[in-house]
Parts: structure tokens; sequence; C-alpha cells
């Protein structure tokens, strides 16, 4: 297994493009199962989630195509084949579990595989199941497989989600756009990636109104078209890579970067004392004075702070002035990367889903072990500004949702590099 070796190099400055995002890109991939007519994406990223469910799209019969190095992804599902998402895949990447909802809608039947937990939660599917059902699909849960039915196809329906689930909203989303009739999905997730699906569908003929609001109202179709829609700029590497210059001191302007795609986690990086400014081509980001302001962080779903940048906010409240309290709401075991920080000198307290982080002056670089993608990149921010040498083992976390990390933060001047694993 691969590593990568940080060392504290001093303030960052330059460019950082950002990609188009991976949790975007894994929800518009299933949905050219809803429909005969090619659907192509560009700004696609290069990761290796990506390849995961590609191979799953073509194990069901799809043709993927992948070009100009990997930007642009070329599908169609003209002739499915196979309508069972294997454990094997399945496994490997909870969102493979996004192919339930299209297929579904487009077969009447499929199989898909129950994920099954992974480091950071249990990751149930309960939600799904519920949204789904209340379009008319019988769906029961043999050898560890959801087998779902829907024989006289989807009727639209209303229906209220007890969380504000992202998959479970994009699953039903997906298979509401040819069940027959209205459906309303309420207390539906609104992140900018549901957005996102629903211009996609919209582009390939769908009829939906509400998305990025509490409430989506969809009015089913017989079938969609084909489309070409561009994949939204990865808020997550937009957010992970704005706390580069501010951890390692510098400023680096993130290209593509959006204020609007990160709500509340910009707010708390103003009360953290950084600067974010907008430029014509990006976010020109830097922290005002010569350390941060520790600042209390909860997690929650958009518009709210994203779980996905807690590990790195942490990172940076390692070294921050003063003591952050940081609550994870939405996954039950989200601090695998405290115990790690803690070996390069950090001062954490992690009780239940609440981590209480004493800011010090200095981390000390120090061998670290990645468990989740987003603890991954949280150790490789700490070791931008830790003195000495870190090295983050285990990098296949990163692959799966950071392209080119080492290009990215090498070209603004970081002394990173990777080490090929034994
Ligand atoms: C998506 O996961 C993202 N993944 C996650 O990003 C992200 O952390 C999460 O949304 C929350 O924003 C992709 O988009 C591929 P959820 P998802 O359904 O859809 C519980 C990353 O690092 N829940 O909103 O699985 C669940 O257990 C990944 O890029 C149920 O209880 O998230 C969790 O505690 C990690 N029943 C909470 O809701 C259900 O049926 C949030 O889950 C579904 C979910």
């Amino acid at each position: 297994m691969d590593s990568i070796i940080v060392k504290g190099n001093g303030p960052l400055k330059g460019q950082i493009p950002i990609a188009g995002a991976k949790n975007a890109c894994l929800t518009l991939m299933p949905a050219t199962l809803l429909s005969e007519e090619p659907l192509t994406l560009t700004n696609a990223p290069r990761l290796s989630d990506i390849k995961t469910m590609t191979e799953l799209l073509q194990s069901l019969g799809a043709e993927v195509s992948s070009l100009q190095d990997g930007k642009v992804i070329a599908m169609s599902s003209h002739n499915l084949d196979n309508h069972i998402a294997d454990y094997d895949i399945v496994r490997k990447m909870r969102a493979s579990n996004l192919v339930l909802g299209p297929m579904l809608a487009r077969l009447g039947h499929a199989v898909v595989s129950l994920p099954g937990g992974c480091a950071i939660g249990a990751r149930p599917m309960d939600l799904h199941i519920y949204g789904l059902e209340k379009l008319g699909a019988q769906i029961e849960l043999k050898d560890g497989y959801l087998h779902a039915k829907a024989p006289g196809g989807l009727k639209g329906a209303e229906m209220e989600l007890g969380f504000a689930s992202v998959g479970a909203t994009e699953n039903i989303l997906m298979a509401s756009t040819l069940a027959k009739g209205t459906t309303v999905i309420k207390n539906a997730a609104r992140e900018p990636e549901i957005v996102d699906l629903a211009n996609c569908l919209r582009a390939m003929g769908a009829q939906i109104e509400g998305d990025g609001t509490p409430t989506i109202v969809v009015q089913g179709v017989d079938r969609l078209g084909s489309a070409t829609h561009p994949v939204v700029t990865d808020r997550i590497e937009l957010g992970t890579y704005m706390l580069a210059p501010v951890i390692a001191g510098g400023e680096v302007e993130l290209l593509g970067g959006k204020i609007d795609l990160l709500g509340a986690f910009c707010e708390k990086l103003d009360a953290a004392d950084v600067s974010i400014s907008e430029t014509d081509k990006g976010l020109l980001v830097s922290r005002r004075g010569d350390r941060v302001k520790a600042v209390d962080v909860v997690t929650e779903p958009f518009p709210g702070f994203p779980t996905d940048l807690q590990a790195q906010m942490m990172a940076l409240m390692c070294t921050a002035e003063g003591t952050s309290v940081l609550e994870e709401k939405i996954f039950e075991n989200r601090f695998m990367h405290a115990p790690e920080l803690g070996r390069m000198g950090a001062n954490i307290e992690v009780s239940g889903g609440t981590a209480t982080v004493h800011g010090v002056e200095r981390l000390k670089g120090a061998p670290v072990m990645a468990t989740d993608l987003r603890a991954s990149v949280s150790l490789i921010l700490a070791g931008l500004a830790a003195e000495g040498e870190t090295v983050v083992n285990r990098v296949y976390h990163l692959d799966r949702g950071y392209e080119r990390l080492e290009d990215k933060l090498g070209g603004v001047g970081a002394l990173i590099e990777r080490v090929q694993g034994v």
C-alpha cells in the first residue's frame, strides 16, 4: 500500500484547480440507467470511486467509456442485461446502492446488495426502502440483498423522510421521474449534489421542482431522453484545500470555488479569523493573523456545516488559539482521525459524538494511519503545518476522493511525495 510523506515547509502560494464533485458524479452516473438514450458527463473527477461505479454499471450491461483522460464519461444503458448489483462491488463503495432506484424505475425489478457498515458508521438503508415502498415497490431482504419489484411500474406518492438523507433523496428522486403521477418528497436533502442531479434529470426530460429546498415535487414522465451535463464543482475538495493555506500559512486561489457551495463552512472560517475573497477565477484564501481562533462546530445536513469537512476542520483547530468543541451529528463514528492527530501532538478529548480540541502552538510530524477518506486528508493537512516529516499510510482511502493530491498541493509549494507501497 502506498504512503504519502509530507514535510512542514512554511507558507503556500499559488492556485489549486478544483475538480468535479465525487458525490455528484456518483449519483449522476446511475441516472443513465433511467434512459435508453446516451448520457454524457463532463468535468468528471478522476477518482477510484468513479472507476468502481463504472465497473458496477458495466456489470449491469451499461456501456460506459471514459474519454479525455477521464474528464468525460459517455454512457448508454440501451441494453441492460443484468439487474443484480453484486456484494463484491457494493461493499467497496456504499454509493453503489444508488443503482437501486433507477433500475427499479426502468426495469421494474432490482437486486442490490446491502452495503454493510463502513469505518464511519452502520450506513443503513431504511429511508431508501421507505421512499421506494411509498412509490409502490415491494422490497424484501434476502441473504444480504435487497430484492425490489415493481411489476406494474411505480406510482407517484407523497412522503416525508425521517432524516434528510442524501442517498435516500437521490434514489427516490431518480425513481420518481418515471413513476406515474406526482411525487412529493418532504424533508428532502438540500445538498448542491441534489440540485446538480435534478438539473441533469431535467436536461433528460424529467419534471422536477423544489430541489435545494426541503420539499421536492416530481411529475412522472413516460421516458427520459439523452443529455450532456457538467458535474458541479466539488465543494468538499474545495473546503479541504481552502484549509491548506490556513493551516500552513500563505495565500492560495482555489480555481472554480464558489462561496454558495459551502454555506456554514465559510462563516465558521470567517469567525476563525480566515480571509476568503471572491476573484474572477474562484476564491482567494489566507489566514488574517499568525494563528486562527478556535471555533465550535456542529455537523448538520446542508446548508449546515458539512460532516465531510469535520475531520479537516479538526486538523485546523489542533493549532488554533483556544479550545474548540466539534460535534459530529451525522455519523456515529467519525473521529478516527483524532488519535492519529494525537500522535502528532494534538490535544483532543473524544467523548461519544463530541471532540474537544485544545489548540497547541505546533504539531510534530509522525507516522500516522489513514482510516477513511476524509480522516486521511485531515492528516495530510496537519502534516503541512507540522514540524518535521509526517508519513500517512494506507493512502488508497485518499485516492477515492482526491485526484492528484500531491500535484495540487505540491503545485503551491508543499513538500509532499507519494511512496509506492511494498
Ligand atoms: C452521502 O452519503 C455522501 N456520499 C457522504 O460522503 C456524506 O458524508 C453524506 O452523504 C452526508 O452528507 C455520497 O454522496 C456518495 P446520508 P449518504 O444518507 O447518502 C443515516 C464522503 O466522504 N441514514 O445522508 O450515505 C446514515 O447512517 C462520503 O464523500 C439512515 O439512518 O449519507 C447517516 O448516519 C462519506 N438511514 C446519516 O443518515 C438511511 O436509509 C447520513 O446519511 C440512510 C441514511
